[in-house]
């Protein structure tokens, strides 16, 4: 059974891409056959997989969400990475969605529906062909597109940064998770909360990590392995890389490697798995998907 989680958080730059990209990279390396949809203006997501893709693309997640009457998809707008890693691009049009999906009958279910189609030659659902459907999300909380993302997911990753901001906000995000559950009868459930940026010599740090420790308070376990600040993070985005090939030895990419270990209920980690390994694999792949583009432009 396909697993859909989306990476949800009203603030922007609170590592909801970075959370994206890496854990799906890490579940690909770890053998899991992953689809990634982009679902904010921004692109940061797609800019990340392919540069190239939805500047030229003609099909992305916005003529899916926009054009396409329900329950037909006329062409699927799905795009290869490596082998196993594919992906639907955003566009810039997607800063329109919220308001365009005001005016249609199922506004709240058209990404879960567009996720449930069958595909003719293989007969089965798309969400099915995968293991891991991730779904970023745009910032700006309660939208239509943001509703549409839980409404399609089995769970959600709230990436939680250690500042006061976070703890503030975190009500609004459970009653807004709440209202799609109940009144849209949507059965997304917090899969974890993912501490990020975490230095353990800053109180802050601390105390937040305190503070989603309690259960009862915060209504959904705090993944046990928390995301070291590291500057690769950002560096890796400009080569259109995820830290597994631009630099497997960093603590941010152990870090994303442990929670996917973790998420498919991996034990202790084999001897045979390094950095060492998960680089040449990614590294491998990277060569292909660059040489394979570079054939493509001339042609
Ligand atoms: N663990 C980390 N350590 C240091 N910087 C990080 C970390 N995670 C993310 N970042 C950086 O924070 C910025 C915002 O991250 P991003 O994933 O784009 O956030 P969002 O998608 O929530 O807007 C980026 O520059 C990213 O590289
Ligand atoms: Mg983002």
């Amino acid at each position: 059974m396909s697993k859909v989680i989306c990476v949800l958080h009203d603030k922007g730059g609170c590592a909801k891409t970075t959370t994206v990209v890496n854990l799906a990279f890490a579940l690909w390396l770890l053998g899991k056959k992953i689809l990634l949809v982009d679902t904010d203006p921004q692109c940061n997501l797609t800019d990340t997989i392919d540069k190239t893709v939805h500047k030229e693309a003609d099909s992305t997640i916005y003529e899916w969400m926009h054009d396409s009457k329900s329950g037909e998809v006329l062409s699927f707008p799905i795009y290869t990475r490596y082998e196993g890693l594919d992906y639907i691009p955003s566009s810039q049009s997607m800063s329109n969605i919220n308001a365009e999906l005001q005016l249609m009958y199922n506004r709240e279910h058209r990404l879960e529906e567009f996720l449930s189609v069958v595909d003719p030659e293989s007969g089965i659902a798309i969400r099915d062909m995968y293991d891991y459907v991730f779904i970023d999300c745009a910032p700006g909380g309660e939208t239509l597109m943001n509703t549409n993302a839980l409404v399609a997911s089995d769970f959600v990753i709230v990436p939680t940064e250690a500042s006061i901001y976070n703890l503030q906000g975190l009500p609004r995000l459970l009653a807004y998770i709440d209202k799609v559950r109940i009144q849209l009868k949507a059965h997304v459930e917090i899969l974890g909360y993912l501490l990020i940026r975490w230095n353990p010599r800053r109180a802050i740090s601390r105390e937040v990590k305190a503070y989603y420790s309690d259960i009862n308070e915060v209504k959904a376990p705090l993944f046990p392995i928390y995301i070291r600040e590291c500057v690769r993070c950002n560096e890796s985005v400009a080569y259109e890389m995820s830290l597994f090939e631009y630099s497997p030895d960093s603590t941010a990419a152990d870090d994303y490697m442990r929670v996917a270990e973790y998420i498919i209920g991996r034990g202790t980690r084999p001897h045979s798995w390094t950095p060492q390994r998960w680089g040449q694999l990614a590294n491998a792949a990277y060569k292909r998907f660059i040489q394979e583009r570079s054939k493509t432009e001339k042609e």
